[in-house]
C-alpha cells in the first residue's frame, strides 16, 4: 500500500497548518471560556450509573427473548475505566486542537442545537433530534445504545456475540498530534486492552471470532507501517486479528473491517420524529442542480476538489452552491452545509484525504442524492448499509467516472442536468427511504426508535449476529 497522507478532511483528522492553527486556537479560546461559565461535563456513560445499568439489565431480561433478537444476543463488556470512561473524563486533553468535550455530552451526540444556528433551519417540532455532533464519537455514541439494547443480554453464558467498548479512536487520537508522542505511546492502550481481552475466557473461547469493537477514526489511523508514521498500530497487531471492527472507513483488503456510517447531527428518538423529517426532506424546494462542500487543497496540484469547486463556479449560483470549507470554515457548523445540501438535488462527494468523508452522510441525511468519483468512497465500504453491486448503488447515487470526465470533454452540470427527472424523483425517493438505517437514534429504551423501524444501531447488532454465526465454524468444532 502506498504511504498513507494523514491530512483529513477535516481538523481533527489532520495535521495543523499555522493559518489554521491560530483559527482553532481562537475557537478553542472561545471554547474555554464557555467551559468556564457552563461547566459542560461529559454525561456520565450508562455503564458507570449502576441504577440506569441495573435498570436497563432487567429490561434485557425481559426481552432480551423477543422476537426481533432471533439472531441471538450481544454481551457488552465491563472494561477497567482506562479503556473508556477515563477517556471521557480527558475530555479537554484528547485534542490539541480544541476541548471535546462539549461533543462528548449527552452520550456521545453533542450539544444539543437548540438554540443554535442549525436550529433556525429545521421545523420546530424536530429541533429536538438534532445535535453538535463529532464526527469521531462513534465509540461513545455506539456504547451508550447497546447498553440498553432490547438485544443486549447481561449473561455472557447466552451470548452470541461480544462487544468491547474500548474507544481505540479516543485513545489514540489524543496522541496523533502530540509533539513528542512516539509509537509506544498510540500503542500503550491498544496493547494493554489486548492483554486484558486475551484472559477473558468467552474470548479464549472463540479466538475472538465472536468478538467485536467499534472505531471512531478511520482505519489508517489504526495502521502505522514504521515507527516514525503516522498513527497507532492497533489494527496490525497479531492479537486483533480475529476481532471484527465496525470503523467508519474500512480498508477494502481487510475482511475483518466492517464500514459503519459517520455519525451526522440527527439523532432522532422515536419512529415519528424520523417519518416528519422523511417528509420534511422530501417536500422540500430544491432550486440548485448540485451542491458542494469541501475545502480545495491548493498546495496539491490538480486537485480534483478544486476542480469541483471551479465547475461549480462555472454552472453559476443558481445552479450550484458551494461552500468553500478551507481554513476549517465549515469545522462544526453543520448548519451551513446543511442548509446547502437540503436546497440541492444532487451533492459531489469526491473522495478527501481519505476516501470517505462524513460529508455523504451528511447529504443522504439532507435528502440530497451524492455524486461519487471514486468506488472506495462508499460502494466498498458500507455493505449492510448502502447497498452496491449489480447495479444496486444507481438507486441511490450517481457515479462518475473522472478521467471520462475529462477524456469527453463533460461537465458535472452536463451529465446531471442530462438524467431524466423522473429518474432523479425514484432516487430521491430511495435516499429518503434509507435515512431511518443510516443515524444513530438518541432513544434509550430497549426499543430504540420504536414501530419496527431500525436505526444504524440496530443494523450492526443484525449485521454483526449474522456475521458471529457464519464465523463459528471456524473455532466451535462441535
Ligand atoms: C449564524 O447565522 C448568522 C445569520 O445568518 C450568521 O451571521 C452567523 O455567522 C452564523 N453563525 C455561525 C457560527 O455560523
Ligand atoms: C518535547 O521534547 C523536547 C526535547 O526533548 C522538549 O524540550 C519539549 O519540552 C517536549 N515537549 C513536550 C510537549 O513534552
Ligand atoms: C485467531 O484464530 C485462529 C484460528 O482459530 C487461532 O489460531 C489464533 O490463535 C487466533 N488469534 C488470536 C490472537 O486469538
Ligand atoms: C470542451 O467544451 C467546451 C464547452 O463545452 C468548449 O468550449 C471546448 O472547446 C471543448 N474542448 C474540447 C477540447 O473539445
Amino acid at each position: 500500500m502506498a504511504t498513507y497522507r494523514p491530512d483529513h478532511p477535516n481538523p481533527a483528522g489532520r495535521r495543523p497548518r499555522p493559518a489554521v492553527l491560530l483559527m482553532l486556537a481562537f475557537f478553542a479560546l472561545q471554547l474555554l471560556i464557555f467551559l468556564t461559565f457552563r461547566a459542560v461535563r461529559p454525561a456520565p456513560s450508562p455503564a458507570s450509573s449502576s441504577s440506569s445499568s441495573s435498570a436497563a439489565a432487567e429490561r434485557v431480561r425481559r426481552d432480551g427473548n423477543g422476537s426481533s433478537c432471533g439472531g441471538g444476543l450481544v454481551y457488552v463488556y465491563d472494561l477497567p475505566a482506562a479503556f473508556n470512561e477515563d477517556l471521557l473524563a480527558m475530555c479537554d486533553a484528547l485534542s490539541p486542537m480544541y476541548s471535546l468535550c462539549p461533543y462528548l455530552a449527552n452520550g456521545g451526540l453533542g450539544l444539543p442545537a437548540e438554540g443554535t444556528n442549525l436550529s433556525s433551519l429545521l421545523p420546530r417540532e424536530l429541533v429536538g433530534s438534532w445535535y453538535a455532533s463529532d464526527q469521531f464519537a462513534l465509540e461513545h455514541i455506539l456504547h451508550r445504545r447497546l447498553l440498553s439494547h432490547r438485544c443486549r443480554t447481561a449473561d455472557p453464558a447466552r451470548a452470541a456475540a461480544f462487544f468491547v467498548p474500548f474507544y481505540a479512536g479516543l485513545a489514540v487520537g489524543r496522541h496523533l498530534w502530540a509533539p513528542n508522542a512516539t509509537g509506544a505511546d498510540r500503542d500503550r492502550d491498544c496493547a494493554a486492552l489486548l492483554e486484558w481481552l486475551h484472559a477473558r475466557p468467552w474470548y479464549r473461547r472463540s479466538r475472538g471470532w465472536d468478538h467485536f469493537i467499534a472505531l471512531g477514526r478511520i482505519t489508517w489511523d489504526f495502521r502505522r507501517a514504521t515507527d516514525e508514521a503516522w498513527g497507532g498500530s492497533f489494527l496490525t497487531m497479531p492479537g486483533v486479528a480475529n476481532v471484527t471492527r465496525l470503523v467508519i472507513e474500512r480498508d477494502p483488503w481487510d475482511d475483518m473491517d466492517v464500514g459503519v456510517p459517520y455519525p451526522t447531527g440527527f439523532h432522532p428518538r422515536a419512529a415519528d420524529d424520523v417519518r416528519a423529517w422523511q417528509r420534511y426532506v422530501a417536500r422540500r424546494t430544491r432550486p440548485r442542480l448540485f451542491a458542494f462542500a469541501g475545502a480545495p487543497r491548493s498546495a496539491i496540484k490538480g486537485d480534483f476538489r478544486a476542480l469541483l469547486l471551479e465547475e461549480c463556479q462555472a454552472a453559476g449560483a443558481d445552479a450550484c452552491g458551494a461552500l468553500d470549507c478551507a481554513e476549517g470554515r465549515c469545522i462544526r457548523n453543520n448548519a451551513l452545509v446543511m442548509e446547502l445540501f437540503m436546497g440541492a438535488r444532487f451533492c459531489l462527494q469526491p473522495r478527501g484525504d481519505s476516501f470517505t468523508r462524513r460529508s455523504l452522510f451528511d447529504c443522504m441525511v439532507a435528502g440530497a442524492i451524492p455524486v461519487l468519483f471514486w468506488r472506495r468512497s462508499a460502494y466498498a465500504q458500507y455493505s449492510w448499509y448502502l447497498p452496491a453491486g449489480e447495479g444496486r448503488e444507481e438507486e441511490w447515487s450517481v457515479f462518475i467516472d473522472r478521467d471520462k470526465l475529462r477524456a469527453r470533454n463533460l461537465t458535472v452540470r452536463g451529465v446531471l442536468a442530462a438524467i431524466p427527472e423522473p429518474r432523479v424523483r425514484l432516487m430521491r425517493e430511495r435516499v429518503v427511504e434509507m435515512i431511518p438505517r443510516l443515524v444513530y437514534s438518541a432513544a434509550d429504551g430497549g426499543d430504540g426508535l420504536g414501530g419496527g423501524m431500525e436505526d444504524a444501531v440496530d443494523v450492526m447488532v443484525d449485521g454483526m449476529l449474522r456475521r458471529a454465526a457464519e464465523q463459528r465454524p471456524r473455532w466451535r468444532t462441535t
